[in-house]
Formats: structure tokens, C-alpha cells, sequence
């Protein structure tokens, strides 16, 4: 039930000792999302990964408007719905046939990782295949965004320099490597993110190479550990809550109620730590001076009694379930359709293959990092 979370919110709007605030009501954070002044500029906060050796142009999750909301609607212009026909109805067979091989892999296993063997791989050929990296190419994929995610989380056990080191070189691999592939895009159309950024022409002209390889770096980094999340939280919750693994085999539409319910009971972002107040914002009676550092405690929110009925029960039926799991405001999750798909149809395929799954380790090891939330391993027997 994240009693740490009922605390704070005791405080809605908390000044911190090094003069960042944080925030972990409902209201007040769905205020200070749709506040102008709510920067996401890194160059306003001096974060490590802002300095990134041969990137001049920072991923619109880290601009604001209007630099943002350019670079927004030209990626957005090719990644539907409702955009379509967009890459992401394009990609269902995709995902199908991507869920069912890895699936074919556990046929005769007693004992899965769910993680290693599932949860892990599946996003991560979604966003290549999107992008259209080849096959071979991914597990350097992998290393890259480990090494990324890794540097930007808050894990008190791991020696910072060292993150933002590998954070850093990750960071520069992966740039170099998309820029070498859009070079072979360029006058090539195609069906691929890539081919279609670099020569497509929309209302607003063409993205600058720069910018097609922030936008690809974001998609990948943004889109990848976090789904892995949402499955694997999924899994867990399903099989802590019998009754509903059991509903969803038998009515396989429970699915989309149920992925929405997954992203506010255990969101695989719970906190949003690299705002600033681009000028004085007032929120809860509390004024944040300019330039104070600002934390959102996005799964604080989710959780809120004072806005979901009995916030700590997993409720699949639950109405009226607006949870901060994709953000809000200008920077709602650019992903969320492709990630609820992804989800909904792992979740789907999961139960329905798996032969009585039962967990081995409850509760499994988490990654260790209040950020992204979600099982290092999932570990569970079947019959056979
Ligand atoms: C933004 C969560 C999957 C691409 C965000 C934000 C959240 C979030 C909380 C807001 C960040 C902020 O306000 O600073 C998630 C979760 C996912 C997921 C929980 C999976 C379950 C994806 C996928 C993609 C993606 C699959 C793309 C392939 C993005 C992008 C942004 C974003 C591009 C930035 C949007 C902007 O700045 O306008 N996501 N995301 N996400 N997400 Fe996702």
C-alpha cells in the first residue's frame, strides 16, 4: 500500500532540504502539470545527461513550447492512432507474432523468467522493428538502454560518477549508431520511422538529422523499460489476484479495463524527477520560487484517496479511473496507445498459454530505484 506515499502526501506541495519540492496529491499534481511555467528543460537544471558529447539538440520530453510541441506533432504525424493510418495499427500482426514466438519458448519449461524471457525482449523488438533496426542489432540495444536507464535513476547504492559515465558513453554508442542508419534512409522512402522521418515532408517541413536521432533515442529509451514494467508488474498482480487471472482467461475483453487499472495500482513510473519552475508557481497555497527543482510523485497521485475510491484495492472493474500513470499535460506519454496494445496483448497471451503459473518468489527483487518500479527477475513454475 505505499505508506511512504500516505505520508507525504500529508504535506501536498514538500520543500526539501536541498530546495527541490515535491509533490504527491492528485490535485496538486494535475495543476502543476498543466502550469505553463513547469519546466522540462534540462538546460534549466544542469543534469548530466543535458551535456551529452555530439547532441545539440535535446529530446522533446526534455524542451518545452514551442521547441516541444514542433517536434511532437512531427513524430506524432507518423505514429497514429488517431493519426492513422500510423505505424501503430500497422503493427498489431507484429506484436502478435513477436508475443507468440517468445511464448513458443516456454512450451516445455517447468520454470520461466517472465522477465528475461518475455518481458524484456518484447518491447525492445517493437521499438526496433518501429524504427527499423535489424534483427541482429538488438542486443547491443539492450546494453545501451540498461546503461541510459540506469544512469538516470536515483539509486543511492550505485556510484554516480560511474552511471553518468556509462550513461554518457550509452548515450553517444546509441546516437552514432541511428545516425549511421538514418545516412542510408536518407532518399529512401519507406515504411519505417526512420525512412518515413527522413523524407517525408508534413505541414512543418522535415525534422533536422539531429533531431529524427533525438526523437529515436527518446522513443527507444521512453518506450522500452517501461513497458517491460507494465507486463511484468501485470503478471505479478494477476497472479496475486487469482480471481481476476482466472476472469481474464475466460473473458479476454477484461484486458483493457484491466491494463488501465495495472497503470495506476503499479505504475511502472512513479516519479517524475526533473522538473523546474521556469518562473514563481504558486500550487497548494505554496509558492515555488523560479528555477527550484520540482519531483512528482506521479504514483503518490494515482493512489490519493481524496480522488480513487479505496485507492489500495487492484480493481479491474473500477469507473472514472483518470491515473497519472502516462503523465498529463503537454507531455502526456506520446507512447501510451502502442504501450496499452503491447500490454494488453502480452497480458492476454500469457494467461492463456501459461499452464497453472504459480510464483515462485513473492515478493521477487525489484530494481532499485524509486523511478521506475518494477521486478528485476519474475520467476514462476508451470505444469508441463
Ligand atoms: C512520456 C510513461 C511507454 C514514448 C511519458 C511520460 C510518462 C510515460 C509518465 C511523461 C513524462 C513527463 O511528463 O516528463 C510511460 C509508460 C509506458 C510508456 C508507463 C509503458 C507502460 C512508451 C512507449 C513509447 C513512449 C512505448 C514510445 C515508443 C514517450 C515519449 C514521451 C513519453 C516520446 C515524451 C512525450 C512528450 O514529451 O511530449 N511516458 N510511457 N512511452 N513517453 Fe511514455
Amino acid at each position: 500500500p505505499y505508506p511512504l506515499y500516505a505520508e507525504l502526501r500529508k504535506t501536498p506541495v514538500a520543500l526539501q532540504e536541498d530546495g527541490s519540492y515535491v509533490i504527491s496529491t492528485y490535485r496538486e499534481l494535475t495543476a502543476i502539470l498543466h502550469n505553463p511555467h513547469l519546466s522540462s528543460d534540462f538546460r534549466n537544471l544542469s543534469h548530466p545527461l543535458a551535456m551529452s558529447e555530439g547532441r545539440t539538440t535535446p529530446a522533446f520530453i526534455n524542451l518545452d513550447p514551442p521547441e516541444h510541441d514542433r517536434l511532437r506533432r512531427m513524430a506524432m504525424r507518423h505514429f497514429g492512432p488517431p493519426h492513422t493510418p500510423g505505424l501503430v495499427t500497422g503493427l498489431e500482426p507484429a506484436l502478435t507474432d513477436t508475443v507468440g514466438s517468445l511464448l513458443d519458448g516456454f512450451a516445455d519449461k517447468e520454470q520461466v523468467d517472465i522477465v528475461d524471457e518475455f518481458a524484456y525482449p518484447f518491447p525492445v523488438r517493437v521499438i526496433c522493428h518501429l524504427l527499423g533496426v535489424p534483427r541482429e542489432d538488438e542486443p547491443r540495444f539492450h546494453r545501451w538502454v540498461d546503461d541510459i536507464v540506469n544512469s538516470i535513476d536515483y539509486n543511492p547504492e550505485t556510484d554516480p560518477k560511474e552511471k553518468a559515465e556509462n550513461g554518457v558513453r550509452a548515450n553517444n554508442e546509441l546516437n552514432q549508431y541511428m545516425s549511421g542508419l538514418l545516412e542510408q534512409r536518407h532518399g529512401r522512402p519507406g515504411e519505417d520511422l526512420l525512412a518515413r522521418l527522413a523524407n517525408d515532408d508534413g505541414p512543418e517541413g522535415r525534422m533536422t538529422d539531429d533531431e529524427i536521432v533525438s526523437t529515436a533515442h527518446l522513443l527507444l529509451i521512453a518506450g522500452h523499460e517501461t513497458t517491460v514494467n507494465l507486463i511484468t508488474n501485470g503478471m505479478l498482480t494477476l497472479l496475486r489476484h487469482p480471481e481476476v487471472l482466472h476472469r481474464l482467461r475466460n473473458d479476454p475483453g477484461l484486458v483493457v479495463p484491466l491494463v488501465e487499472e495495472l497503470l495506476r495500482y503499479e505504475p511502472p513510473v512513479h516519479i517524475i524527477p526533473w522538473r523546474a519552475a521556469y518562473s514563481d508557481i504558486t500550487v497548494a497555497d505554496t509558492v515555488i520560487p523560479k528555477g527550484a527543482r520540482i519531483v512528482l510523485m506521479l504514483a503518490s497521485g494515482s493512489r490519493d484517496p481524496q480522488r480513487f475510491h479505496e485507492p489500495d484495492r487492484f480493481d479491474p472493474d473500477r469507473q472514472d479511473n483518470q491515473h497519472l500513470g502516462f503523465g498529463s499535460g503537454i507531455h502526456l506519454c506520446f507512447g501510451g496507445p502502442l504501450a496499452r496494445r503491447e500490454a494488453q496483448i502480452a497480458l492476454t497471451e500469457l494467461v492463456r498459454r501459461l499452464n497453472r503459473p504459480r510464483l515462485l518468489t513473492d515478493p521477487p527483487p525489484y530494481r532499485r530505484s524509486p523511478v521506475l518500479r518494477g521486478p528485476i527477475h519474475l520467476h514462476i513454475e508451470q505444469n508441463t
